[in-house]
Order: structure tokens, then sequence, then C-alpha cells
């Protein structure tokens, strides 16, 4: 069979010292050509019935060579699709530690919720008067977000955490438009998640840096001397991207205030503090959630995601429509910008945001209570740090202290191994483990930071934790050749990672013409 995209990249049997199988499948890992190389054109896989007699109305418009795509029948397309979901890693499958990625376990039970046939079924535009449940939902979710955070206003149809970032720098700017203040710069943290600086150049800002000190928190002093009239806001995020609580947020939201300008929080890592810590106390003017990460809704491949913003009240005229409100006894839909809406910058989606996420992050919220998210975070907290007092003995914390929700190591502990951080992901791929987050943040040299989350059990943690120790030993013991060639079990062996970023091969292309169905 000729699978020249879809390549196997692993060992062939001989080479790995393993007896060769007839099919070149191994046990019940099956190989699997791309579904243009099963498929054979003109080939249907369902019944239709003969399409009714109508006139062509295409004006000469109609496809007159056939599409290529492949034809299956229905059996070969589930079992495409199955064995490709058996290669996927995700949470459910086992540890997913990727730090300042918060993938934690989806509850089912939000799930079910998602899918009652009130949440489920229903379509954006009809009438408001039959859909005053899942707007009383929306208005709950609303009301839990300020609830958390304390702050008055919300916006919910951000659909990720850096389009709530962006919501949240447009709302910024309106409200500078507003008061005759074109400001031009936005000061970003160097530890800062990528999006951060992206979010604040993409709205036409431009982005200064300001350093780490050596504990890995925003120098104040630095902030302080970039200060000035021109300057529209800081995005920082707390906790940062070091897995570090910002001690001097309070200091900071007043100097950022003094110069006119405002604080803008990535709250991306809200899991950490949920029920600890109200960012409205903090002096904050907006911030996103990522619903997807604290409240836990499917993160990544498993769904879409979900990030509103929370407000001031200087902020909340200008953050984007729709909003749902409450009006005795009933709810409705503010849509447009007049009236009390005139100020609002506009509209970033068509509806209201990601329903399903919103009511898998109220069934969430209602199932933990307040006292519950509290524990959330504890355990989150907790879980991490037994990670980081576990591990540091044979790594290297990047930073002295206790950690929040992720713990941060640096590369030292591989000098002169001839291991990198790479090398040492890859190797945890053999033993089972999905990586951690690698060469993020930027701040720590070769850095691996993991996040465990709250979800996780001792048991977990533990084996995670043997694993991590055993290859640290390994590595130092000189064994390098066992991590420059990892992985080795899994289906595809080590891909050229600058090749696959430099010249992607996007498209496939046949290397003979599809055979057409006999
Ligand atoms: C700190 C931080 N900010 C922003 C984001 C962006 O969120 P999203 O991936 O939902 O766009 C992430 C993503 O995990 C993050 O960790």
């Amino acid at each position: 069979m000729d699978r020249s995209q879809g390549r196997v990249t692993r060992l062939a049997p001989e080479e790995a010292g393993e007896p060769a199988t007839v099919s070149g499948h191994r046990g019940l890992m099956l190989e699997e050509p791309l579904i243009f190389e099963q498929g054979e054109i003109g080939r249907c896989g369902v019944d239709l019935p003969a399409p009714p007699p109508v006139a062509n109305r295409l004006g000469g418009l109609e496809r007159r060579q056939p599409i290529g795509l492949p034809g299956l029948s229905e059996p070969q397309v589930v079992r495409h699709y199955t064995r490709l979901s058996q290669r996927n890693y995700g949470i459910d499958s086992g540890l997913f530690p990727l730090g300042s990625c918060t993938m934690k376990h989806n509850p089912r039970l939000n799930e079910r919720m998602a899918r009652l046939p009130g949440f489920g079924d229903i379509h954006p535009l009809q009438p408001v008067s039959t859909v005053q449940g899942a707007l009383a939902l929306i208005h709950a979710l609303a009301h839990w977000l300020k609830q958390l955070t304390g702050m008055p206003a919300v916006a919910l149809s951000p659909a990720a955490g850096a389009h709530g970032e962006l919501a949240g720098i447009m709302t910024i700017r309106a409200a500078l438009t507003a008061r005759g203040d074109a400001r031009r710069k936005v000061l970003v943290p160097e530890s800062a998640h990528g999006t951060n600086p992206a979010t604040a150049a993409s709205c036409g800002y431009a982005v200064e840096s300001i350093p780490a000190t050596p504990q890995g928190r925003v120098d104040l002093a630095a902030l302080e001397a970039k200060l000035g009239p021109d300057v529209a806001a800081i995005m920082i995020t707390n906790p940062n991207t070091c897995g570090l609580f910002e001690p001097e947020m309070i200091e900071i939201a007043a100097a950022i205030h003094a110069a006119g300008a405002f604080l803008y929080c990535d709250g991306a890592n809200f899991n950490a503090i949920v029920g600890r810590v109200r960012p409205a106390d903090l002096g904050i003017d907006v911030m996103h959630i990522n619903l997807h990460k604290t409240f836990s809704t499917p993160h990544g491949g498993g769904g879409p995601g979900s990030g509103p913003i929370v407000l001031s009240a200087a902020l909340a005229p200008y953050a984007p429509l729709p909003k749902v409100v409450a009006d005795g006894g009933a709810f409705r839909v503010i849509e447009h910008r007049t009236g009390e809406a005139a100020q609002a910058f506009g509209r970033l989606k068509a509806f209201h945001g990601q329903m399903g996420m919103f009511v898998r992050a109220l069934s969430y919220m209602m199932s933990h209570g307040a006292d519950g998210l509290r524990q959330v975070s504890s355990d989150a907290v907790l879980n991490a740090n037994y990670l980081l007092a576990a591990l540091k003995d044979v790594l290297t914390p990047a930073f002295d202290g206790p950690c929040m929700h992720e713990a941060l190591f640096d590369d030292g502990f591989l000098k002169d191994t001839g291991v990198s951080t790479l090398d040492f992901a890859k190797a945890l791929i053999d033993e089972g483990f999905h990586p951690m987050t690698m060469y993020f943040p930027l701040v720590v040299h070769g850095a691996l930071l993991m996040e465990p989350t709250e979800t996780e059990s001792r048991q977990s943690l533990d084996q995670f934790i043997a694993v991590v120790r055993a290859l640290a030993q390994r590595a130092k013991s000189g064994d390098a050749a066992h991590f420059h060639a990892a992985p080795r079990l899994t289906p595809r062996r080590r891909l050229d990672e600058t090749a696959a970023a430099r010249k992607p091969v996007l498209r496939w292309k046949p290397s003979e013409p599809l055979k057409a169905a006999e």
C-alpha cells in the first residue's frame, strides 16, 4: 500500500528487534492510511433518492468534472475516525500537565446539562419570548462571574481567552476615545503569554516590554519608569506565567490609574485564585476568564473555548454587545448601539457566544458551590506544590519558594548531559505521559512548566513524579542516546519540527490519480 504522505516514521520491526507482521499493523495498534488513500472516486456510501426533476438554475456554472473527494462506505468512515480518535491523547486518557493550559477533567454532568433540548436544540434567531430559560441561564452565569470577581459588569460573547483580550483592549480604546484621549502604547511584562502583545499590536498599539525581577515578578520600578501620558493600558497576568502571584498588584493598579491608563488582567490563571481573591479588590479594570480552563469546559481539540470579560463600572458602558438584562421578571437582549448601549464599541460575534460552554460552566459552578470553588483553587495550588516539592532535588526550580497552580523548572539539571528540554519531553511520551509545556515562559531558560490541576489524584501525581525522577536520573547518568531517539513507542517517531514549521505540507497530493470505483 502506498503511504507516501501518511508515512510511518517508527523503526521497522527488524530494526527494533521485533518480529515483522504481514499486515504492517502491530497488535491492535493499526496503521491508518489517509482517508484519500482508502477512498475511490465516484463511490458513494449512502443511498440517496434520485434528485427531483427541477430546472437547472446554475446558468452554466455547474461542476463539469468530479470533485475528486474519496468515496467510502459507512463502516470504512467509522473505522477511520475511530482509529484516529484512538491516537489522540486527551484529558480523558491520562495526566496532561501542560502548564498555562489548565487541562482539567471535564465533568460528565456538564455534558449532560449541555445536551438538554432546551439548551442544545435552540436557535439564536428564535424569538426572545421562546428562549427565556436560556437567557436566564446566561444571566445567571454573568451573575456568578461578577460575584466571583467582584466586578460589576460582564460581556460573555468572546470565544476564547485571546478573543477576550481583544474585547478588553477594544473596550479600553473605546473608553479612551470617548474622553478624547487617544493613547499609543500598551505595556506588557516580558513573562506575558504571547497573546497579550499580539492583541495590543493588532489593536494598533505600540507594545513596550516590562522586565521581570529575579523573583519572576513584574519590576514595579521599571513599570513606573515607563508610565506616561501615552500609555493606554498594561496587560498583566496574575497569577503570572511563571506560576507566581504578583504581590504588588495594588501598587501597580495605583500607578497605572495615576497615569490615566487602565489595568488589563489576563485572568487565564484564575483557576489558582477562584474563591480566594476577587480581582476587583486588586484594582483591575478589565479581565478575561477562560471558561475552558477555570470552569472546566472542554479545552483545545475538545471543543470551542469561551473567554468572557469582566469589567469595572468605568469601562462597562463600552463593552461589546449583546447583553442580556432582567426586566420585570423576563429577560431581554440589548443588541444595538442605541439608547442605554450607545457607547458600546460594537459586537465581536453574531450572537451571544458559546452557549454550550455557558451551560457547562454554570453547571460546574452550581455543582461545586462557592465553597467547592474555593476548594478547587486550594487543591490546584496544593497539587502544583506537591509536584514542585517532589521534584526539586532532581530538577532545577526556576524560582525559590512555593508556586501557585503550576511548577516551573529551568533546564539547569540537564547541563552537560547532551539532553535538551525537547528531548526530555519526548522521552515522557514513551512513558505514557503528555509532556509539560516547554520553552515557555521565555524568561526561563529551557523552561519546563507543569500544571497538574486539582483534578489529579495523589496516585497519578506519584506515578508522574516517579517517571520524571527516573528520567532526570537517566539523563544525568549519561544516557543521552535514549532521549535523542525518543519517542520510540509511538505510531510516529520524532518529526523534523523545523521542517514541519518551515515547509509545512498542508495539502495531500496523490502520487497517482485516485482510482475510480468499479
Ligand atoms: C496566560 C494565558 N493567556 C491567554 C491565553 C489564551 O487563551 P485562549 O487559548 O483561550 O485564546 C492562555 C491560553 O491558555 C493563557 O494561558
